[in-house]
């Protein structure tokens, strides 16, 4: 044993209570630090709420980055999950199993698109998106080489998925990137409509920027990508990764807009916690693709499939409607709060993807939510997002206003 691997198990060794320091100090030795996290060890969840390893509670306004939407611990995944773990947890693609079927079908259906391909997280789903639209025009005998993504955009940090992201910071580095990309403005049409060509195999947009500051696609943007699809043929994703499947009280938020999708990409809500993502296209692209052309080891194997049947299940039992029944009260909440805080100049979103807009870095909200017991996270420098359980309760809605005004008040004064 080297020396630090006998530290690391000296460490490991007093686990149980296992001090929030000494879980940093092995995560400092060992971890790529790719990562800034704050300054708290969570050990448990129960529904809405997370426990710290000093058995400490915060409300939790963020699910993991949007992803745990039945709350934490909710009993129909956790009993799908534990059931499925003593059945069979993964069989690869080779062979069929009694899940991927039955959730591909829940997923066509509550999106309007024929066909699903499952992977493994939101990223890896995008990529997917792009490689069917390509594939989709080679085999149409027209190759079209380019795509269109939008300002403040985010797609994920795979090389495919990096190249469609609009922020430099995060593509600089990693370059070369896919060709061909070209970025448009998220408010001007024209820029759009002159960018789309029959080169262009898809544009992609996410019917509301999560990163990019909770915002929702305007109006203009809208009608710009059907019209610009009508003209040239180009193919349009839907980023739902984010906005999609509850989040904003629909299914997907596409359909809220008005747009019509020839593929979609979906990840975090779907396996509310358990990884997985999909790819939906249309028959229409279905048609263009053949065995072989794409593939995972993991994607869609029996536990992330029997753990997404219980997300849509849920959903399907009223979930859905107690999304869109609580979803205009938190916003109304925010709204009143905005009101009442100067620095707060706008408040964005739908449903349960909410962001408050100030006129300065947002930074500091975070620790002060957190000391208040509130988990919030600031996206797009100055937004404070908000992507709550879809499991939150009103009583829970009036708890976390109150603590995000305390926290506000304490940015403010500083
Ligand atoms: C709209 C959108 N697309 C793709 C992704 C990438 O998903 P993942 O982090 O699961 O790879 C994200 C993640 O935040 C996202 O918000």
């Amino acid at each position: 044993m080297t020396k630090a691997e006998q530290e690391t198990s000296a460490l490991m060794s007093t686990a149980t209570e296992t001090p929030a320091t000494t879980v940093q100090a092995v995560e400092a030795a060992h971890v790529l630090q790719t990562y800034k996290r704050q300054p708290v060890v969570l050990v448990r969840g129960e529904g809405v709420w997370l426990i710290g390893d000093d058995g400490r509670r915060y409300l939790d306004l963020l699910s993991g980055i949007g992803v745990n939407v039945l709350g934490h611990g909710h009993p129909a995944l956790v009993a799908a999950v534990r059931e499925q773990v003593g059945e069979l947890v993964h069989t690869s693609n080779l062979f069929f199993h009694p899940w991927q079927g039955p959730l591909a079908e829940k997923l066509t259906r509550a999106s309007g698109l024929e066909r699903a391909f499952f992977c493994n997280s939101g990223a890896e789903a995008v990529e997917g998106c792009l490689k069917f639209a390509r594939r989709f025009w080679y085999t149409a005998g027209t190759p079209r080489p380019q795509f269109i993504a939008f300002e403040r955009g985010f797609s994920g940090r795979t090389m495919g998925a990096l190249s469609t992201t609009w922020d430099e910071h995060y593509r600089t580095p990693f370059g070369p990137l896919v060709p061909e990309v070209r970025f448009v403005s998220n408010d001007d049409p024209d820029d759009l409509l002159s960018a789309v060509s029959e080169q262009t195999a898809a544009i992609l947009a996410e019917p509301i920027q999560g990163e990019g500051g909770v915002r929702p696609l305007p109006p203009q943007i809208v009608a710009a990508i059907n019209k610009a699809c009508g003209s040239t043929g180009a193919l349009y994703i839907a980023d739902e990764v984010q906005s999609g499947l509850g989040r904003t009280g629909h299914l997907f938020h596409f359909e809220a807009l008005g747009l019509c999708p020839d593929l979609i990409s979906v990840g975090k809500a779907l396996g509310a916690g358990v990884p997985i993502g999909a790819v939906l296209v249309s028959e229409r692209v279905a048609a263009n693709i053949s065995a072989g052309d794409h593939g995972t080891t993991y994607g869609g194997n029996p536990l992330a499939c029997r753990a997404a049947l219980a997300v849509m299940d849920t959903l399907e039992h009223g979930l859905l409607e107690h999304v869109r029944r609580v979803g205009p009260i938190f916003a109304a909440g925010l709204r009143e709060l905005a009101s009442r805080h100067a620095m707060v100049v706008d408040v964005r979103g739908a449903g349960l993807m909410q962001g408050l807009v100030l006129d300065r870095d947002a930074a500091p909200v975070v620790p002060a939510a957190l000391e208040r017991g509130l988990i919030v996270n600031r996206t797009a420098e100055r937004v404070v997002r908000m992507l709550p359980p879809y499991i939150i309760s009103e009583a829970e809605i009036a708890e976390a206003l109150s603590r995000l005004d305390a926290a506000l008040t304490a940015v403010q004064g500083a």
